[in-house]
């Protein structure tokens, strides 16, 4: 099988098939890419994955190309993994590197294969890539169509790759499906259930699933703010909402909300996509979990200047994370960045770390103050602000960061730390919807 786009989605898939024993052949455009891979360096941060690409490259059955050619030649399987990010200007998905990748690898089919799209696209992308391959590929009607879109999370990538709660196969003939089965046959249990549906429903789900979650995070937030207003605890309130096996305990952590790569570029795009569609109204909603989450940053930077006592002018703030959330480098679309860009903008001089996610961010804004830990980064703080909840952040001993701060205040923008430790070592605790 031949993985097209080596990004954390695709890199870790081709790593993961070869891990488990396929002949894999992994293509980028981007030569840099293919020559780190190639090399066993993973260019990104996803933990476990340097592991494996060590082994996989170790076995002989993983190898890299930025040839189309070769991938058309090498390949029976090729899965598409390239990125769909927003469209400058508009909601829309920017299509363009979907759309390539699938006209170039289709111009050189000339036998039976399968090429089967990953990436998370607007309803109806299938389909009309279907045709174009037909009618480009020389193997014509003998090169198919087939979706299988990715759940993976950032963080967990190796897990949800090798052992995913489902999988979902959107085909339209018999051999798309059983092509689909034997490339993910180790991977199939007998208790993981395998949807098999048509192509646009397939594409449907990676779209409606995502939405779901940023609606269930933009719920629970919508909450943290009606608490903060009538003085309730909203984690209580979590809690004993999600004890309801009905709606369940997991999305309903409240904070700064969902950033990233994925949630919330894919929830405006599916507006658009649903507009075009002439079903505008029926997801009219999810404008509404998009503006809630995106007033979290503005909310956040509120609550830093109220424990403040008004003003951040002048201030030295300490912000501890900026990856969109832990186990990750990626600051696409972080609510972190958004904040600290707001603060200084307000006159705080802020001073910030990140385990992982520091290099990313120096490129996008090298004017920033980083510092080389935590307590570095809160020495002198007038407040502390948690922005990422990195496991090593939660564990930061409240009278130790007590001793370097010069004003033991915390602004917790994760719902993260233990509230009753930080006010015992005679902190301020404060997050949006809990009782100060
Ligand atoms: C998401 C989907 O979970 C995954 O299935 C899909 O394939 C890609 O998009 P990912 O972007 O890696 O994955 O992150 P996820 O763990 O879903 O978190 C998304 C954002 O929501 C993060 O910014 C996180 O901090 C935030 N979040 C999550 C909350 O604010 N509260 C929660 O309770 C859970």
């Amino acid at each position: 099988m031949t993985v097209i786009g080596t990004g954390y989605l695709g890199a870790t898939h081709a790593i993961c098939m070869a891990a488990l024993g396929y002949e894999v052949m992994g293509v980028d455009t981007d030569s840099d890419k293919i020559v780190k891979l190639a090399g066993g360096e993973v260019p990104f941060f996803e933990p476990g994955l340097p592991e494996l690409l060590a082994k996989a490259l170790d076995s002989g059955r993983l190898r890299f190309s930025t040839s189309f050619e070769e991938a058309a030649a090498f390949g029976d399987v090729h899965f598409v993994c390239v990125g769909t990010p927003q469209l400058e200007g508009s909601h829309a998905a920017d299509m363009q590197y979907v759309d390539a990748a699938f006209e170039e690898l289709a111009l050189h089919i000339d036998r039976r294969a399968l090429l089967v799209g990953k990436s998370t696209v607007p309803v109806g992308t299938a389909s009309r890539l279907a045709g174009r391959v037909r009618s480009i590929a020389p193997a014509g009607p003998l090169a198919e169509v087939a979706w299988c879109p990715e759940f993976l999370r950032e963080g967990f990538a190796v897990e949800d790759t090798m052992r995913p709660e489902r999988l979902v196969f959107g085909v339209e003939s018999a051999w798309a499906e059983d092509m689909l089965r034997r490339s993910f046959d180790p991977v199939i249990t007998p208790d993981m259930p395998v949807v098999v549906t048509d192509m646009a429903t397939a594409e449907l789900v990676k779209v409606a699933a995502n939405s779901f979650l940023a609606t269930k995070i933009s719920y629970i937030n919508a909450m943290a703010q009606v608490c903060e207003a009538a003085g309730a605890d909203v984690q209580d309130l979590a809690t004993a909402v999600g004890l309801d096996s009905r709606i369940g305990k997991r999305f309903l952590r409240p904070g700064l909300g969902f950033g990233g790569g994925c949630l919330p570029k894919d929830i405006r795009a599916f507006t658009h996509r649903a507009e075009e569609l002439g079903v505008g109204h029926a997801v009219a909603f999810l404008r509404e979990v998009d503006a809630i989450n995106m007033s979290l940053r503005h909310r956040t930077v509120d609550l830093v200047q109220e424990i403040a006592g008004g003003s951040v002018a002048g201030l030295k703030i300490a912000a501890l994370g900026i990856a969109f959330k832990p186990d990750s480098d990626d600051i696409r679309d972080a609510p972190a960045l958004e904040v600290i860009d707001q603060l200084r903008q307000l006159g705080a001089d802020v001073r910030v770390y990140d385990p992982v996610a520091m290099d990313n961010a120096r490129a996008v804004r090298p004017e920033l103050t980083y510092c080389d830990s935590a307590l570095g980064a809160a020495r002198d703080a007038d407040v502390v602000i948690l922005l990422t909840e990195w496991a090593a952040f939660r564990e930061i001993e409240p009278a130790m960061m007590g001793r370097v701060v010069r004003q033991r205040r915390i602004i917790d923008g994760r719902h993260a730390l233990d509230s009753a430790r930080w006010r015992a070592a005679d902190w301020r605790y404060k997050a949006l919807g809990r009782p100060a």
